[in-house]
């Protein structure tokens, strides 16, 4: 067994990152935000290890893995910050917890759009888990042509003080959706490309979301064809 120990900030080293942001750093506050990473982080654990075990799930009763692979990510303290800036709230502890959800954040690509849904409602079958929010960019894409399903969910996390509900923020979605969305992440992130051709290339993309989704759905087609003839 290989125990990985991740590197986990401590309460000097997130203090650090946010001490720049602050006018006058609370060290209490600090504190906080630092045990609201590891937090974060469990909860991030629990809802990756739910994720694991539903494919592992499906692989043996019906030789299908509806996850293609998954990304986990914690939210810097820089883009935090920022976030925060952008929304006009004050950086502090209170703000966070109620007006960020993704400081955990777990990106679940799949194989096939009916597994994005799938995944969905077996993690919100699951006793534990509530739905805080739902954002679904499949059935209404955004202007951009961007494709995925968002949800935030809530899970308990034990910790030595007794359980408590952290938020994790989980987009699903498709290998198609996600090979869109990388692409067109690193357009608009292209700070000295030239706007004429942002603007063309983002007008491609546009055109391409929509191709791929339809591609997607016949793709589907064939697998369920495929699946019902092997029955
Ligand atoms: P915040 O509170 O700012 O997170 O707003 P929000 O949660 O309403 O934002 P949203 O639901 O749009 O999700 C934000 C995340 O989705 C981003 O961090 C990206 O990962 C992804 N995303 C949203 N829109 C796009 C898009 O047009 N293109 C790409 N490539 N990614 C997007
Ligand atoms: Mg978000």
């Amino acid at each position: 067994m290989i125990l990985e120990r991740r590197n986990l900030m401590n309460f000097k080293k997130i203090g650090d990152h946010f001490k720049p942001a602050l006018d006058a750093p609370d060290v209490a506050e600090l504190q906080k935000l630092a045990q609201l990473y590891q937090l974060s982080q469990a909860g991030a654990n629990e809802i990756g290890t739910k994720l694991e075990n539903l494919d592992a799930e499906f692989q043996v009763n019906h030789d299908h893995n509806p996850i293609h692979h998954m990304e986990e990510r914690m939210k810097d303290v820089q883009s935090l910050v920022q976030k925060l800036a952008r929304k006009n709230l004050a950086l502090s502890i209170d703000n966070v917890q109620d007006h960020i959800f993704d400081v955990a954040g777990i990106r679940v690509v799949t194989n096939y759009i009916a597994d994005v849904y799938l995944i969905e409602k077996l993690l919100l079958k699951q006793t534990d888990v509530t739905l805080i929010r739902r954002k679904d960019y499949i059935k209404t894409p955004k202007p951009s042509g961007y494709r995925s399903l968002h949800i935030v969910v809530a899970v308990p996390v034990f910790q030595a003080q007794g359980s408590q509900a952290v938020n994790v923020e989980i987009q699903i979605r498709t290998v198609g959706m996600d090979m869109w969305a990388s692409l067109e992440h690193k357009l608009r992130y292209k700070t000295d490309m030239d706007a004429k051709l942002v603007e063309q290339y983002g007008n491609d993309l546009q055109g391409y979301a929509n191709e791929l989704a339809q591609i997607e759905t016949k793709m589907q087609h064939i697998y369920q064809q495929l699946n019902d003839f092997a029955k």
